[in-house]
């Protein structure tokens, strides 16, 4: 039993990471806040929360420079900081409002941690690393980003940008974070709308579509289960050793995109094709992809003892199943 129980802001809690992560702070037994503008997240991801713990969870609707601006929240002890544009098509299509969401919206996060002198911990990405010098991706590689003209680049840089401003505050108001980069998570809650590849694979296999897999499919990429990430991340918040770090989470296991699809099809038991569609085809002419993308998982593991435990193929059942059911509600809505 938690015998402190504190009160957590979690912004973006109501999306695919910040809802199990709201999940996990609540079974702690503190008090959870979620802010989300619900511009790519949903009410429906906080359901199971709401109905375990109802007593101890607040959704506000709104932006969290707004909400910042507010006097009627209690002082926060944590505060997640999730809310972001995320998914690479979101970026290419709609890149000044996704640059702007980026670095506002955590430098509003940013002061609102210092103003209440809260932990803070900044979710960032594994696309801060541009376009990797080398593999396994270490937290203290250099980075080489593509040139300006290619907006695709323009997320990589505004998450570069957010560890910035958070090592500016830990060094001028003595703020206590902890920045996170993310590789590919995957899991149930988590929607293909914006291009993730998982369950965009996954929903074309259940309603029998090709799997359309860009370029020749060869390009590798980690992938780790959501339920391994949330716990992770209220580790870390929790240990002193981490302030004033930067950590890689993910899985280091990589697999090709071909592959991916072929697993899909394999445990979902569906008779789609898998279709190669040109890069230029998805995100116009000049895009860039990286051919492989790996974590080096030295630091948390030595921080935290991290270590992924669910396979992929469990991942994609148990996102197979929750679009399944997800599918029979719309349907018999
Ligand atoms: N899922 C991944 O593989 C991955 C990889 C790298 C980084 N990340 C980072 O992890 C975090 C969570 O990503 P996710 O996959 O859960 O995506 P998500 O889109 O499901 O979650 C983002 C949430 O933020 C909310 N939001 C967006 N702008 C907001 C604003 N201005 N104010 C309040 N709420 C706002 C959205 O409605 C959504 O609920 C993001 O910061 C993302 O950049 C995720």
């Amino acid at each position: 039993m938690n015998t402190n129980p504190q009160h957590i802001l979690v912004t973006g809690g109501a999306g695919f990471i910040g809802s199990h992560l709201v999940e996990q702070l609540l079974l702690r037994g503190d008090r959870v806040t979620v802010v989300d503008d619900l511009s790519t997240g949903a009410l429906a991801n906080l359901e199971h929360a709401k109905r375990l713990f109802a007593d101890r969870l607040e959704f506000v609707h709104a932006t969290v420079s707004a909400a910042s601006q507010s006097s009627k929240f209690p002082r926060f002890a944590e505060i997640y900081h999730l809310a972001a544009a995320v998914g690479v098509r979101l970026i290419v299509e709609r890149a000044s409002q996704s640059i702007e969401t980026n670095v506002l919206e955590t430098s509003a996060a940013i002061q609102w941690a210092v103003r209440d002198q809260a932990k803070l911990l900044v979710a960032s990405s594994s696309e801060v690393y541009g376009k990797g010098v080398r593999i396994p991706f270490s937290e203290s590689d250099d980075v080489v980003f593509g040139p300006t003209t290619s907006s695709r680049w323009s997320y990589g840089y505004s998450k570069a940008l957010d560890e910035f401003l958070t090592f500016a505050a830990i060094k001028e108001s003595n703020l206590k974070a902890v920045i996170i980069r993310f590789f590919n998570t995957v899991g149930p809650r988590q929607k293909g709308d914006w291009g993730m590849v998982l369950p965009r694979f996954i929903q074309a296999a259940l309603a029998g579509k090709p799997l359309e897999v860009h370029g020749d499919g060869k390009q590798q990429r980690c992938f780790c289960d959501v339920r391994d990430i949330a716990p992770a991340l209220v580790k870390l918040l929790a240990a002193d050793g981490c302030f004033g770090r930067v950590f890689n989470i993910g899985s280091d296991q990589m697999i090709s995109m071909q592959a991916l699809a072929q697993n899909v099809l394999r445990v979902t038991h569906s008779s789609s094709q898998i279709m190669n569609v040109p890069y230029e085809k998805i995100f116009g002419k000049g895009f860039e992809d990286l051919q492989m993308r790996q974590p080096s998982l030295e630091q948390i593991r030595r921080a935290i003892d991290f270590s992924p435990r669910i396979a992929l193929d469990t991942t994609i059942a148990d996102i197979a199943a929750q679009l399944s059911v997800a599918c029979k509600g719309e349907r018999a809505a």
